[in-house]
């Protein structure tokens, strides 16, 4: 059957935006007034935070802002240019040194985002005639960066090593390459990747592996360095990636690894060579980020804290068709039953001074309330959010 013909070309955007809204999908971001922290200004109102990624509290901390204020004043808003033109400055080399030194790395390579981090180094690094491996539960930049690679996606089941196995053995050599990809802390569930594991079946099988170290970096391990440094396998082989956007408070993000994987990806990775270099400010304030982690660990202990005290508190007072899903990070997400007790308990919940984020499909398989806990939050603070789900 031949498609209908419309005369305007765009007819089809109301439509789509009909169904999204009826599917309860629909979307649009709320106004955060003032500095970021455990408490936030949202329509004038005070808001308990706990919807936010600045684990520490790094992005209102006043050695960042002063960074910052200084490389603006110094070098301008602006890089002007992508790096290997003329956007490079002294600082993007300061940073990728401190990067390498806590991942403990060759070398690293700082990207805008780590969004253009994952999705350039993954393209950049297989192809057609190659395999890629991928957790189910992925976050989208490493979705779309296998996506763009055109190699061969297969997705595992949800942190199930037998799957991964079952799926090397019966498709590795059918490609040149094979590259293991996964977030070593699912963003959207909490739970954390089985990194050792992976390694071991990736050095069996001759594999590479790329960990997204987003939700990890200044959070797990000693120094901070992630998951990577948490599990043991600091220098391993395997490409770390993350961001200067979570923990550290600031934009941007980075590429760990062996010297020439960097060197090959300031040369292949299209996300890297043709945007704009990371501005100054924005370098500024992820460098001092990464020696206040490193220098500060009373921080992450703080941030522990209050992560167990919080599920300690949500355990005894869930009612019980909402499911504390597992997790092993400050994120803690709360499925519940339906989209509409979804948006009525965050409703709730704003109403009662607190503010959380609330994921549905098709972000998630099913709808739930992401809890993100800080450092900088109170015992009360969490105490607080926990009581108010007794009697919903
Ligand atoms: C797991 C994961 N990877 C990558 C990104 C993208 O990082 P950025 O915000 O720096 O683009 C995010 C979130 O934003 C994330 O949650």
């Amino acid at each position: 059957m031949q498609p209908k013909i419309e005369t305007n070309p765009y007819a089809w955007v109301e439509r789509s935006l009909e169904t999204i809204r009826r599917a309860g999908w629909y979307r649009e971001p709320e106004i955060i007034e003032g500095s970021p922290g455990a408490v936030v200004l949202k329509d004038g109102r005070k808001m308990l935070n706990f919807a936010s990624n600045d684990y520490l509290g790094l992005a209102g901390d006043p050695r960042l802002i002063e960074a910052a204020t200084k490389a603006i004043n110094t070098f301008g808003t602006g890089a002007t240019g992508s790096r290997l033109l003329s956007g490079h400055r002294i600082l993007h080399q300061e940073l990728e040194t401190a990067i390498a030194q806590l991942k403990q790395t060759e070398a690293a390579l700082v990207f805008s985002s780590g969004y253009l981090a994952n999705i350039g180094t993954i393209s950049a690094i297989v192809g057609q005639r190659d395999l890629i491996l991928a957790d189910q539960y992925n976050h989208s930049s490493l979705k779309n960066g296998a996506i763009l690679s055109l190699a061969h996606i297969n997705e595992y089941l949800h942190n199930n090593i037998a799957d991964v196995k079952k799926q090397l053995q019966e498709h590795r050599h059918q490609y040149r390459r094979c590259l293991i990809v996964t977030d070593s802390v699912f963003s959207m569930d909490g739970d954390i990747c089985q990194l050792p594991e992976l390694l071991e079946l990736a050095d069996k099988y001759n594999c590479m592996v790329l960990v997204d170290e987003a939700h990890a970096t200044g959070v797990f391990g000693a120094t901070g360095a992630g998951c990577v440094e948490h599990y043991g396998c600091t220098g391993k082989p395997l490409i770390q990636i993350g961001t200067l956007s979570k923990a550290l408070g600031s934009l941007g993000g980075y590429v760990a690894g062996s010297k020439a994987i960097i060197d090959f990806l300031r040369n292949r990775a299209p996300s890297w060579i043709y945007t704009t270099g990371l501005s100054p400010g924005d370098a500024a304030a992820a460098l001092a980020a990464v020696q206040i982690i490193q220098t500060e660990p009373e921080r992450r202990a703080q941030l522990w804290k209050n992560v167990t005290h919080m599920k300690n508190n949500l355990k005894e007072n869930l009612p019980s068709e909402f499911q504390l899903l597992p997790s092993a990070s400050p994120i803690i997400c709360v499925q519940v039953p339906s989209i509409d007790i979804l948006l009525r308990v965050k409703a709730q919940l704003l109403a009662a001074g607190i503010f959380v984020a609330a994921v549905r499909p098709p972000t998630v398989p099913t709808s739930r309330l992401r809890l993100t806990v800080m450092a900088t939050h109170t015992k009360a603070d969490c105490e607080k959010l926990a009581s108010r789900f007794i009697g919903l």
